[in-house]
């Protein structure tokens, strides 16, 4: 390339953002659909939420010193000079929703799922997207340790139905506001001590939120956070309690788990239940879905004591470790000649589409040889045939192009035979 022709750039995707083509798509149509289905079973009702919120929303929600706070939103000031954030995750937009419609003081119970798009600046790699779907579910005024429970088996029931196996699920208690104190001045006791071996961002940690350190990815700081204090050690005799019953549901359902106490999860608003179910057939992001419960958040939101749980999942990192193969949509493909055949075939394309057969038609004068070729490619299942003979007689040609058989018939008779053969290719 010469000096003065510089190289065209293509306009591309922003990095750690995907278009999810045709082919791949009906996967996450099939997968959302399971979804729907299972967690409509479990009473939950979809709340569809705007993608952007008002920053100080996460701010106060997911927490002024998570990682997604101080580091990944996708935060900009709008023509109104507002603080305008794209959801980086649900939770805090369920919980202002609720408020907003004062959800609670209906009778219905406060289960809501919703699936769409979050959005975080952070590094992308395999399995972590800058944009990325979620699937989020939270139950509402629920105490409960039992709902933990349900939503956790749940969860094993959603990955299950989809056919992933090879998965783990940790659980652990990061406590309350009446116990974490005592735990967070020992925590940065302990993290003061080696300071020096640090990070510089957890060395900060160390002053806004120590508990914030488990979430570094550093080798070095992992090293030193194993050897912390574990919150186990500092839970209150009601979060003792009820983690104890957790993990009895637990065996209930028969649900293997372990018990990580350093799983503290990097959002600011958890109190007593931790979870997160990893799978071993992804690399280092092998997180399936995390979650927990949030008793406090509604009432930093200015709202009433409504206390929270649920879990998201990531929907990319869960199609990525299923293995499923999606079929065509069976069609008809109408092979048309002149312009009598293309106005017949449009007529004939709309009765069978308002039949619920799924038509084909392609443009360009093509001859009905390389109109059969294309057929082929296409994949279509059965060919209609439009020529000079058939729009004097009112009767077409049908080939079954599997069978390889053709028949002739008004378009009523051809109907009957694919709905015959194929049921409702709809
Ligand atoms: P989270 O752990 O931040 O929790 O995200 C939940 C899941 O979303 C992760 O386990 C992962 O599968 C997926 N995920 C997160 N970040 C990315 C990314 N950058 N690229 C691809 N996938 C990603 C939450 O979001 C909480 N709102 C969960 C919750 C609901 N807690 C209580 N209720």
């Amino acid at each position: 390339m010469s000096a003065e022709t510089p190289a065209k750039k293509t306009l591309a995707a922003i990095k750690g953002t995907k278009d999810i083509l045709p082919g791949e798509v009906e996967v996450w149509q099939m997968v959302e659909a399971g979804i729907r289905r299972l967690v409509e079973l479990y009473g939950f009702r979809e709340l569809r939420a705007p993608i952007i919120e008002p920053t100080e929303l996460f701010e106060k929600g997911t927490g002024e010193t998570s990682d997604i706070v101080t580091k990944e939103m996708y935060a900009f000031t709008d023509k109104g000079g507002r603080s305008i954030t794209l959801r980086p995750e649900y939770t805090p937009s369920m919980a202002r929703a609720i408020l907003e419609h004062r959800l609670d003081l209906q009778p219905e119970l406060m289960r809501y799922y919703y699936m769409g798009p979050m959005f975080r600046y952070d590094k992308p790699q395999k399995g972590r997207y800058r944009q990325f779907h979620q699937l989020d579910i939270e139950v509402f005024n629920e105490k409960d340790p039992a709902v933990d429970a349900e939503i956790i088996e749940m969860a094993g029931a959603l990955l299950g139905s989809l056919g992933v196996a090879e998965t783990e699920t940790l659980v652990n208690s990061v406590g309350c506001r009446v116990c974490r104190p005592a735990y967070s001045r020992d925590l940065k006791a302990s993290a003061e001590k080696v300071r020096d071996r640090l990070c510089p961002d957890c060395q900060r940690k160390i002053t806004t939120n120590p508990l914030r350190i488990f979430d570094c990815k550093v080798e070095g700081c992992r090293e030193e956070a194993a050897r912390f204090p574990k919150i186990t050690g500092y839970l209150c005799p009601e979060c003792r309690e009820h983690f104890a019953q957790v993990l009895s549901y637990l065996d209930l359902y028969k649900i293997a788990y372990k018990v990580e106490p350093n799983l503290v999860r990097g959002l600011d608003y958890y109190t007593k239940t931790t979870f997160e179910i990893i799978s071993r057939g992804l690399g280092a992001q092998n997180a399936l879905l995390g979650g927990g419960r949030y008793d406090d958040m509604m009432k930093d939101f200015g709202g009433p004591d409504i206390c929270g749980t649920g879990f998201a999942m990531g929907l990319e990192r869960l199609i990525s470790v299923l293995h499923i193969r999606t079929e065509r949509k069976k069609v008809l493909y109408i092979a048309h000649m002149g312009e009598d055949g293309k106005r017949k075939g449009l007529e004939l394309a709309r009765f069978f589409r308002g039949s619920g057969i799924g038509c084909l038609l392609e443009f360009g004068n093509k001859g009905f040889k390389a109109q059969f070729g294309r057929a082929n490619k296409l994949g279509a299942a059965w060919v209609l045939i439009i020529g000079e003979d058939e729009i004097r007689k009112g009767l077409y040609q049908l080939k079954d192009m599997a069978a390889g058989t053709q028949t002739e018939g008004t378009a009523e008779d051809l109907l009957k035979i694919i709905r015959k053969k194929d049921g409702d290719m709809s």
